[in-house]
């Protein structure tokens, strides 16, 4: 990859071990269960959960008419909800875009301290140094930053929709700044031929996909589609038959007549695959190998700190309320309804 127009700083995340709730039975499960659902009555709220969390956690949510989507339909569902508490299970960003969409909800979380790496290393003040280095440039972020990021933004994207617009913006002569995800900047970048400024930042689950491992895979697999997330490495992608957000790539499992997938995003996503295509198997793309650190292996750290457990304390102590500061909040909505009309337009 070309890094000369790469931020300066590579930043080293501190990646957090996975929590270990208690192991519960089946029984313990859905009397866990049936008491959130009675609090959630109460409180006249709904979930809205990501892909990538605790299975329990989707289908609870699918189970009381509330969401299991990605981070697109995430905004756009809390923004159509009557409920008066939206419970977003997933990673901080989520829960703070339902809160700057929704300011006369209350936007709770199982665990505020769920980040994620790409926020993290998009700290707000170094961005609004670079972007004030390039003004002539429109500033693009992808949904997995701060609200404060989202702030200095011109656009906000999720992986769902960026190609589409950045492809938009490049077809009117614009120039661009691209932050944080410098694997999706890239994807972007090659798919559009946009002239693009990449922030320097990663996402540490996805950056685990080992591009070796993975041919090695293929060749035991030949028949196997492979399936990737834009936030993996170069050699990952172009090594896939299909490129998507989460959302695309449940989708393909569904529609390629392949029996055999492989895999590469957060193997939280295995569940809905298996529930839209039960018949099919899916092998979570290699994080093993030479060079791998094994922070994550396949499943976001942030997003397995969401759980039935907190989520019923969350729930009874209405705690983890997601705040966000009025004035930053009147200015990040500009950038994340811009993206939200151009996708009820396209
Ligand atoms: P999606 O918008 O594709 O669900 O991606 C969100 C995310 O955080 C992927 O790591
Ligand atoms: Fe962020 Fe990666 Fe986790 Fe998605 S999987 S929330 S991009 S750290």
């Amino acid at each position: 990859m070309d890094t000369s127009h790469l931020s300066p700083t590579l930043r080293a995340v501190k990646v957090p071990p996975h929590p270990e709730w208690p192991v519960l039975n089946r029984a313990e499960i859905d009397q866990l269960k049936n008491r959130i659902k009675q609090w959630m009555q109460t409180r006249n709220a709904v979930l809205v959960a990501h892909y990538y969390v605790d299975a329990e956690l989707q289908a609870l949510a699918e189970e009381t008419g509330g969401c299991v989507a990605d981070s697109l339909e995430m905004a756009r569902y809390g923004t159509q909800s009557d409920a008066d508490v939206l419970i977003v299970c997933g990673v901080r960003f989520m829960g703070e875009t339902a809160k700057i969409l929704n300011p006369e909800k209350t936007v709770l979380m199982p665990d505020l301290q769920a980040t994620c790496s790409l926020d993290e290393g998009c700290p707000p003040d170094e961005f609004a140094t670079f972007c004030d280095q390039h003004p002539e440039r429109t500033v693009v972020v992808y949904a997995n930053t701060s609200a404060q990021v989202k702030a200095r933004a011109d656009w906000t994207v999720t992986s769902g929709i960026a190609l589409e617009i950045v492809q938009h913006l490049h077809n009117q002569g614009e120039k661009l700044i691209w932050a944080p995800d410098k694997h999706l900047g890239r994807y972007v970048q090659h798919m559009t031929g946009a002239d693009m400024l990449l922030w320097d930042g990663s996402c540490v689950v996805h950056e685990e996909f080992k591009g070796f491992a993975l041919e090695r895979l293929r060749r035991l697999h030949p028949d196997a589609a492979v399936l990737v997330h834009p936030e993996s490495p170069q050699d990952i992608i172009e090594q896939a038959d299909v490129v998507g957000s989460t959302s695309a790539l449940i989708q393909a499992v569904q529609q390629m007549p392949n029996q055999q997938f492989i895999v590469a995003t957060d193997d939280g996503i295995f569940w809905k695959m298996q529930q839209m295509a039960p018949g099919k198997t899916l092998l979570s793309a290699p994080t093993a190998g030479e060079g791998a650190t094994c922070e994550s292996c396949a499943h976001c750290p942030w997003m397995a700190m969401n759980a039935l457990q907190n989520l019923e304390n969350t729930l009874i102590e209405q705690r983890n309320i997601v705040q966000i500061d009025p004035a930053i909040r009147e200015q990040a909505v500009v950038s994340i309804q811009r993206m939200l009309e151009f996708a009820a337009n396209r």
